[in-house]
């Protein structure tokens, strides 16, 4: 594991496995001029991931892992992440869990973005179990990467008030603007307390 330095000038690692519109949205802040990281490296378990894309745009180095074996597909890429000088990992709807060993490594250095105020409504599917409890809010957390699913200390988080008249789609669209906003913010946040 690298070394953090004075110089404010983190290196980043974003995992997807679709959209990616967390993965764009990051690199756009990473261009602004008081911007104290750079994306380095996108890993994706999904060679369909349409967020790949983005990779090729901004010629940020793509690493595709086939996950047919957990270990191998791991320290595949920790040695992309050790080629890359990798300082910090941002999951942006990565669908495969880290070994514990794997957190280990980067202890402190993985942070994730999940849409629902976390504690609550961890895992798959948030917005319909939020809308099927009646909850008048949800939301987005940003927090570090333990060995328990969604459950890493808390870095940042957003309330999202629920309409009457919300599906899942409604909901899921809205919170994911708030979610661009809290992610470069966590990020910094956390890069700052280094
Ligand atoms: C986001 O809602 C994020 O909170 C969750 O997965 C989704 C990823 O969206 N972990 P995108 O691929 O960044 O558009």
């Amino acid at each position: 594991m690298p070394k953090l330095t004075g110089i404010k000038n983190i290196n980043v690692a974003v995992f997807i496995s679709g959209t990616g519109s967390n993965f764009i949205n990051l690199i756009e802040h990473s261009f602004k001029k008081k911007s104290k990281f750079k994306i380095k490296l996108v890993i994706s378990n999904n060679p369909k991931a349409k967020g790949l894309k983005y990779a090729k745009k901004y010629k940020i180095k793509k690493k595709i892992i086939n996950y047919k074996n957990l270990k191998n597909s791991e320290k595949d890429i920790l040695s992309e992440l050790d080629k890359t000088n990798i300082q910090i990992i941002c999951l942006a709807g990565f669908m495969k869990i880290l070994t514990v060993n794997f957190i280990k490594r980067f202890k402190g250095k993985i942070i994730n973005i999940h849409p629902s105020l976390l504690p609550k409504y961890k895992g798959l599917n948030t917005h319909e179990r939020v809308l099927d409890n009646n909850e008048n809010y949800s939301g987005c957390t940003v927090h570090y990467v333990n060995s328990k699913l969604d459950a890493g200390k808390i870095i940042l988080q957003k309330k999202v008030k629920i309409f009457k008249n919300d599906s899942s789609e409604k909901l899921s669209k809205r919170i994911l603007k708030h979610e661009h906003l809290l992610y470069p913010r966590a990020l910094k946040k956390i890069i700052s307390s280094l």
